[in-house]
């Protein structure tokens, strides 16, 4: 994703995030975790090394932490990283959060688990393809919530 688009696609998000009303006041918040969660969470006898991107207000990175697994949770919009900061802090979990666009996270890096939820069926049309590319390389479980 280039500057000019990566510029674009924050403008959709700082009206959430600038609102500044907490979790719950943003439009895409979801109380319980997303449900592939507990599902790959019983397919395997432990826990592994999950990447959330898109993590939001940090819902789904906490409660991966909370079942054991080792958690890195990504976001372009440094207000989502500091809220999900707050909630793994409040909820006394360690997940490992950055501020970066997911189309620059290295593609070595392999998870046993990578979600996006909500994130790619936010992208525009042209960046799809990319995007689908890089997550099949990243993953051995991935769950994808639109
Ligand atoms: C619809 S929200 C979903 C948040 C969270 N996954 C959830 O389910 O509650 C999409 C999130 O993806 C982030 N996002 C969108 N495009 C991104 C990109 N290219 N790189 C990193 N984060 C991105 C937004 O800032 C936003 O927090």
């Amino acid at each position: 994703m280039g500057q000019k688009t990566e510029k674009q696609e924050k403008i959709k998000f700082e009206k959430f995030y600038a609102a500044d009303k907490g979790k719950e006041a943003l439009a895409w918040h979801h109380q319980k975790p997303n449900r592939f969660i507990a599902s790959v969470h019983e397919s395997r006898s432990e826990p592994g090394t999950a990447i959330d991107l898109g993590c939001g207000s940090g819902v789904d990175t906490v409660a991966m932490a909370k079942l054991g697994w080792t958690v890195t949770g990504l976001d372009f919009m440094e207000k989502a990283v500091v809220m999900s900061k707050e909630m793994a802090e409040q909820e006394g979990v360690s997940v490992d959060y950055h501020c970066a666009n997911a189309f620059d996270w290295p593609e070595d890096t392999q998870y046993d688990f990578v979600l996006d939820s909500g994130l790619l069926h936010n992208l525009p049309r042209e960046e799809i393809a990319k995007y689908k590319k890089k997550l099949l390389q990243q993953r051995k479980n991935l769950a994808l919530k639109g």
